[in-house]
């Protein structure tokens, strides 16, 4: 036998330990795992001396926009970025134009996204309450990755687009959906055993505050902070996790941006409820004294809060309370970013840099690998229902390998961005800690930053129901 590609000599790491070894691919899985060399040769060899050999890397948080306003962004442009920096499996938001919110729809995003991805992929579905309901039974059986609720935001009444910026009696929209809707949401999705993940701000808090804020002439990234206090986060949690506790679902908490919050939901935990929570590299490495630096391409929702959150969200990481961390890779084009703070929309490119970030922390001394690997592959794998299959470098799992190298840097530039939109709030951030080969079953994508891969190499991942007998 041959071997298609052979990784030699890297330092092969998972959550829990660190070893030198040899690795073996054939037919994209993983063939062997030895410190010793096989007699059988390799058609290809990676001489990893003095690199790290991780479980490929996952991102479960994209917006890629596409099918919608690819104008923004586009699965190839998005999983291209990916690759580029070292992620080999995307999971895409739902947000898209049609939404993922039924079974053909699920069926045409399947089709749409595997022509154009560069990396694997997984689909999460939108939960839009009366609307699709009972649609939630089949987006389970065809494998969605889980349940998205974006809670306080209003949608349009024919595309379900969101709407950013609501304000009553707006025209052609569905508002905000009441508690009613969101406690039969989370019993639908319950059925399915799969995670209920909301983004959690009030909007009814955020809608009084910013008309204050903004009647009063406001317009500085404190103003926003006003607007949109830490308390429409905590709130929304709060009121997540009893519902939560009422009607069984697996509720999931994205991109934590508050101390409160990650302090609420350690609480839960400890009591044994399974509420968990992610947060992303922008609320960990920057806080609202970086807006005068960075300026408006530095707003998401919910917002990056003051020094005191990215404490407790370094925290919540080093406790556990923090499952993982994502991108929410959520690209605008310059030109939308470019205008008054409150009118911008909010969100920015982030599935290239958050690898590199999370590396620098590394030599940063504020993470260890181990733990890189276990909120960046290992953790994502396991919350998801598609571990080991992802998520693990072992005999006869698929062949996903993210090989970095710890001693080279690198500045993260805008220019060099593959996403369509090049908003990012780290352009000329210095970093030490690069991925140098992104391997997606077997196939090598990305090598020294320049993509190699081909479009339409990525599949679809299939995440099977936490609850016995459930997917059909
Ligand atoms: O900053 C954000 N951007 N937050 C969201 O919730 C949505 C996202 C987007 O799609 O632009
Ligand atoms: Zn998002």
């Amino acid at each position: 036998m041959v071997w298609d590609l052979k990784i030699s000599n890297g330092t092969v790491v998972s959550g829990s330990e660190m070893f030198q070894a040899n690795v073996y691919i054939k037919d994209g899985a993983i063939g062997a795992i030895t410190n010793e060399t096989l007699e059988e040769e390799a058609s290809e060899t990676i001489d990893a001396t003095g690199k790290h050999v991780l479980p490929g890397l996952i991102d479960t948080h994209i917006h890629s926009r596409d099918p919608g306003p690819t104008y923004k962004e586009d699965f190839a442009h998005s999983t291209r970025a990916a690759a580029a920096g070292g992620i080999t499996t995307v999971f895409e938001m739902p947000n898209t134009t049609p939404p993922v919110n039924n079974a053909a729809n699920f069926d045409l995003q399947k089709e749409n996204l595997s022509q154009k991805a560069y990396v694997d992929f997984g689909l999460w579905a939108i939960c839009i309450g009366p609307l699709n309901n009972a649609n939630i039974k089949e987006l389970n059986a065809k494998g969605v990755i889980g349940f998205k609720f974006f809670w306080g935001y209003a949608v349009h009444k024919e595309t379900y687009q969101l709407m950013y910026n609501y304000k009553p009696g707006m025209e052609n929209v569905i508002p905000p959906f009441d508690d009613g809707d969101v406690y039969e949401m989370m019993e639908e999705v319950e059925k399915t055993g799969k995670l209920f993940a909301v983004h959690a701000e009030s909007s009814e808090l955020i809608q009084k505050l910013t008309d204050r804020v903004e009647k009063q002439g406001g317009s500085s990234y404190e103003d926003l902070l006003e607007g949109r206090p830490n308390l429409a986060e905590v709130l929304t949690v709060a009121k997540g996790i009893e519902m939560a506790k009422a009607s069984g679902v697996r509720f999931h908490v994205l991109h934590v941006s508050t101390k409160e919050a990650v302090d609420t939901i350690r609480d839960v935990q400890k009591q044994g409820y399974p509420i968990t929570v992610e947060t992303c590299p922008h609320y960990m490495f920057l806080s609202n004294e970086d807006y005068e630096q960075i300026g408006p391409q530095m707003k998401v929702y919910p917002p990056v809060k003051y020094k005191k959150d990215q404490v407790g969200i370094w925290e919540g990481i080093a406790d556990g309370t923090i499952s993982h961390v994502c991108s929410d890779h959520a690209p605008h084009t310059e030109e939308e970013k470019d205008g008054d703070l409150w009118s911008i929309p909010a969100g920015m490119c982030g599935v290239e840099s958050m690898a590199s970030l999370m590396l620098n922390a590394v030599n940063d001394g504020k993470l260890s690998i181990k733990d890189l690997v276990r909120l960046l592959s290992e953790e994502p794998a396991k919350l998801f229902g598609i571990y080991p299959k992802k998520g693990a470098i072992r005999v006869s799992t698929d062949a996903d390998i993210t090989i970095v190298d710890m001693e080279k840097e690198m500045v993260i530039k805008r220019e060099n961005l593959h996403s369509k939109s090049k908003v990012t709030a780290f352009d000329g951030f210095k970093v030490k800690g690069v991925p140098t080969h992104t391997i997606v079953r077997g196939k090598i994508i990305m090598k020294d930053g320049n993509i190699i891969g081909e479009k339409g190499t990525g599949e679809l991942v299939i995440s099977g129901s936490n609850k016995a007998g459930v997917v059909s």
